[in-house]
Order: structure tokens, then C-alpha cells, then sequence
């Protein structure tokens, strides 16, 4: 870990004197004199197909309704008496209410606050109520059925452009579960790049030293398997006790869930929700949990430690994606990592490029080899 070292990056301009509700607010908040989406290239990345958080469980409780918007669309979330959320397109088929605002849930329905029409999860209206007969165009289900999962107590929608349905399934945690590992403890930010280039972030080895401070580049392992990557570090975590050997290990499936695992020190697991918005800007949602025996005890400011840190390294890494152009034909030197072989296995989750139909190839590959 690098906390006494990183106050020296070269990013540190930017981040000082941001603390408490300043720092909250600047990680969501718009950012000024940043260039068009043209000329940072970002409209040539379509958005990735996958799973993708939308909420946490907590967040919407029986009988709740909610606007959002993700993937460049307005959507309506709901969750109905069976305990079940669903999402569906915002705008009512009748005269075009959005049923973010003011829908109410009736049964396991949706019910417009126009003129009460009332949806199903398919998008389909089944109750006009002053009506004798529901128009048949209002009664189809909407050409997009958006599907509902919730994992790791996150609400997640698989979204793919041409609608198809799901390619796998998204991963679970059982320390989310395990009552002997913390509640979450949730951080966000909404950073104005691709998911792309905050993922490649994971394979970009020189990085490291030079935006988080680390002292050395990590001889991290890389394997790319399918939809999944993973990797894995061994790493001498500098603590208050003395230099700690830990393993730090990650990974992501497809390109909307990723996590973070540390052992060793203050064991923590971290679980990630990266969510397109638009073409610009992706919402990121980090959730902690660790054992209460580390988290709650006299280790506590240990673990609390680790999470800081790990906020913070995303802090730093935001100065730059915020303003960071989309580089199609980057030049990349030989102690960069494996940025170029990170590239073909994220193109798959491109639906308009036609990538999708080919099946990945299995890659593995070390670092200090790359
Ligand atoms: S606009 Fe929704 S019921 Fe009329
Ligand atoms: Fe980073």
C-alpha cells in the first residue's frame, strides 16, 4: 500500500485540500472545461453489453418506484409486492409521462400517475382503467425487456443493444451474505470517460508508480478467460506493524461487475458497480465489506485504512479519465502492460463491432514477460 507515499503523484495538484463533503461532492459532480465527445473520440467506443448495477438492494424497498438513467436511456425501476424489481422503459406508450416521477406501484404493477394505465414487467399495459379495451400497440411488450437480477445485494439489468439475452451470469460473493463480515460501506463517483478506459486501468503496469505511488510497478499475473479477467499480485504492504507480505487479487466479469480482494493485511473484499450512463460518463459504486473481527476491533483503523486507500486511487485515476482522450492506435512501449491484448478481449463485449459472436480465446500471460 501506498498511503505515506502518494501525497507526491503528480495528481496530488488536484486532489488537495479536497476532503469530507468537498471530496463527496467532487466525485460526482460535472466537470468543467473538459473537450467535446468528439474530439476525445468517445464516440467511437459503443457502450459494452452485460450486466450492470443500477441500484443497491436497500435502495428500493417493496412498493417503491425510481427514475433513472443509464445506458443513454430513461428507465423506471420498481420493486412490487412479490419482493421483485423490475425496470422498464420510462415513458408511457399512452401521452408520454415519465413514470419516474410520481408512478405508483400497484400489486407487482406499475401504475402511470398520468392516467393510471398500468404496466407489467414486460412493459406491456395490462389495466386501463377507464377504458373498455387496452389499445392492442399499448398491450404488446416493449421490443426491449430489460432483465432484472439482484446479486451481491445490487440490483442489476442486463443491457446489450440488439436485445439479446443474457451470456452468463453475474458473479456472487458469500462474505456479502456472512453475517461475521461487515454491513457495506458504499463510495461513489461519476467519472466522465468509457468503462473502457477505467478498466484498462487494470492492465495499465506503469501507472502505478506514477498516479498511486506505489513504489515499485506490480508483477501482477494476468489471465483473460472468456467474459472474466483476472489477476493477481503478491505485495509487500508497508503497516504500522512492520512490512506484511498480502496478495492482492482482481477481477472482472464482463464489463459491468469487478472486485477487488486483499489479503494479508486487513483482509477486504470489494465489490464494484460500473454502470454506462451515456456515451460519456460511467457511474462507479464501490462497496466494502470486511470480517467485523478485523473491521470492528482494534484493527479497525487498519481496515478503514484500506478502504481510504482504495477510494483514493480512484480519486487519482478520475483526474485523468475525466479529460483523457480515447487513443484508437495508441503507442505503447514495452513496460506497459498488456494494454493491447486488454483491448481485444473488451471488444468482444461490443455488439456493433460483431464481436460477440467470436468466442475469446483463453490468454494468459505475466507481466514481467509482457
Ligand atoms: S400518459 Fe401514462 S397513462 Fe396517460
Ligand atoms: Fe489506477
Amino acid at each position: 500500500m501506498s498511503s505515506n507515499t502518494t501525497s507526491h503523484v503528480a495528481v496530488w495538484s488536484q486532489l488537495e485540500g479536497l476532503s469530507g463533503n468537498d471530496l463527496t461532492a467532487w466525485r460526482m459532480n460535472p466537470v468543467d472545461n473538459r473537450a467535446s465527445i468528439s474530439e476525445r473520440n468517445l464516440d467511437t467506443l459503443p457502450m459494452p453489453f452485460g450486466w450492470f448495477m443500477v441500484a443497491y438492494t436497500d435502495e428500493l424497498l417493496v412498493g417503491e418506484v425510481k427514475p433513472l438513467f443509464y445506458f443513454g436511456k430513461d428507465l423506471v425501476l420498481w420493486r412490487g409486492e412479490d419482493g421483485r424489481a423490475r425496470v422498464i422503459d420510462a415513458y408511457c406508450k399512452h401521452l408520454g409521462a415519465h413514470m419516474g416521477y410520481g408512478g405508483r406501484v400497484k400489486g407487482n404493477s406499475l401504475e402511470c400517475p398520468f392516467h393510471a394505465w398500468e404496466y407489467n414487467s414486460k412493459g406491456s399495459v395490462v389495466a386501463v382503467p377507464y377504458a373498455k379495451k387496452i389499445p392492442p400497440s399499448a398491450a404488446r411488450p416493449c421490443e426491449k425487456e430489460w432483465i432484472v437480477k439482484e446479486s451481491n445485494k445490487q440490483i442489476l439489468v442486463w443491457y446489450h443493444p440488439f436485445n439479446e439475452p443474457p451470456k452468463w451470469q453475474p458473479e456472487t460473493f458469500e462474505q456479502v451474505y456472512d453475517t461475521n463480515w461487515t454491513d457495506y460501506k458504499k463510495y461513489e463517483w461519476i467519472v466522465h470517460g468509457p468503462v473502457q478506459n477505467m478498466a484498462e486501468n487494470g492492465v495499465d503496469a506503469a501507472h502505478f508508480k506514477y498516479i498511486h505511488g506505489t513504489n515499485d510497478f506490480p508483477d501482477y499475473d494476468f489471465e483473460f478467460d472468456g467474459h472474466k479477467r483476472t489477476a493477481s499480485v503478491d505485495a509487500k504492504m508497508p503497516t504500522p506493524k512492520g512490512v506484511v507480505d498480502g496478495t492482492i487479487a482482481y477481477g472482472t466479469v464482463g464489463a459491468g461487475q469487478s472486485w477487488t480482494k486483499f489479503s494479508g493485511i486487513s483482509e477486504t473484499l470489494m465489490v464494484a458497480g460500473i454502470t454506462p450512463i451515456d456515451q460519456e460518463r460511467t457511474h462507479i459504486r464501490f462497496a466494502f465489506t470486511q470480517p467485523k473481527t478485523e473491521a470492528e476491533g482494534p484493527m479497525a483503523s487498519l481496515a478503514k485504512a484500506m478502504r481510504r486507500e482504495i477510494c483514493k486511487q480512484l480519486d487519482q485515476d478520475k483526474v485523468v479519465w475525466d479529460r483523457q482522450k480515447y487513443m484508437p492506435k495508441p503507442s505503447i512501449c514495452d513496460g506497459d502492460g498488456p494494454i493491447l491484448p486488454f483491448r481485444k478481449y473488451f471488444s468482444q463485449f461490443y455488439a456493433e463491432w460483431g464481436n460477440d459472436k467470436k468466442q475469446m480465446t483463453k490468454l494468459k500471460m505475466d507481466n514481467r514477460t509482457e
